[in-house]
């Protein structure tokens, strides 16, 4: 199947995508993207662009309900930089192309926490996504220590540059970018309130918000806080976990996203 690239679906201006993390099958997935697939071709998404995230295991599943040509982006929640060779255990991005993804997401606090990425390998995640043509998603984001020092802005765009320095213009231009606080993230986070996220996000709009696809914001996002989230200057975008493990959840976050001023000026001009 060739599957469009991701270059050359429209995109935005808001992006709201969900990553399910460890969870849901084969059957979860496929009537998850299924129902969304038919929800997106009757209700349409003028100024949304919306993406998901399966484990590996179910990637291919969600491309073969999406079809080659879906406006619903997927992608895989992590890969490894080389091609293939002698990594046990890794997937590479270009079997996660392979399997129908066009989007890969890179640097997530879970993966730096528990499987040791670091900065360096997000650099390398990055290069090669570029390389086969796949989105990037740039996780970046700061721990509460790091927040109580008053350290979050420099800690932050110090994981962006260390990924992403050095890109051609052009590439940079493929990448998004999810500021995630590690404090405002899962179970035991606490979601952040606008007023936190009014600097980190000037900051990352001074470096980063012309010169890449999207600035996005992930961590405890809700039906509550979303369109408060979007209204941020710099906000292009939510990623989002719980709130959109069910079908109902992520469409109601769609249609939230699809309604708000950011999403209907670009919609209408
Ligand atoms: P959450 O997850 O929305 O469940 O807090 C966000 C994330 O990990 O990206």
């Amino acid at each position: 199947m060739k599957v469009t690239d991701a270059a050359e679906i429209g995109g935005g201006p808001l992006w709201v995508g969900t990553s399910w993390k460890m969870n849901k099958g084969l059957a979860e997935t496929r009537q998850y993207v299924r129902g969304l697939s038919e929800h997106v071709a009757r209700a349409g998404l003028a100024g949304v662009q919306p993406f998901v995230i399966p484990s590996f295991t179910a990637i291919a599943a969600a491309r073969d309900e999406l079809g080659a040509h879906s406006p619903v982006l997927l992608g895989a929640q992590n890969a490894h930089w080389e091609d293939g060779g002698a990594w046990t255990g890794e997937v590479s991005v270009a079997q996660i192309k392979d399997a129908g993804a066009q989007l890969v997401e890179i640097g997530h606090s879970e993966r730096r926490e528990h499987f040791g990425e670091t900065v360096a390998t997000t650099r390398l995640k990055v290069a090669a996504a570029l390389r086969h043509g796949l989105v990037p998603l740039l996780c970046i984001g700061e721990s509460a220590e790091v927040k109580r020092a008053g350290e979050s802005s420099r800690f932050i765009l110090e994981q962006a540059a260390g990924a992403l320095d050095g890109l051609t213009a052009e590439q940079m231009a493929r990448v998004l970018v999810a500021y995630e606080p590690v404090w405002a993230i899962g179970e035991s986070g606490r979601p952040a309130t606008v007023e936190e996220l009014q600097q980190p996000f000037a900051d990352l709009g001074r470096e980063y918000g012309d010169a890449t696809r999207g600035l996005l914001y992930g961590g405890s996002v809700n039906l509550d806080n979303a369109v408060d989230l979007l209204g941020i200057d710099h906000v292009s975008g939510l990623f989002v976990g719980r709130a959109a493990w069910t079908l109902p959840g992520y469409l109601r976050l769609l249609e939230l996203a699809a309604a708000h001023p950011k999403a209907v000026a670009a919609a209408t001009a």
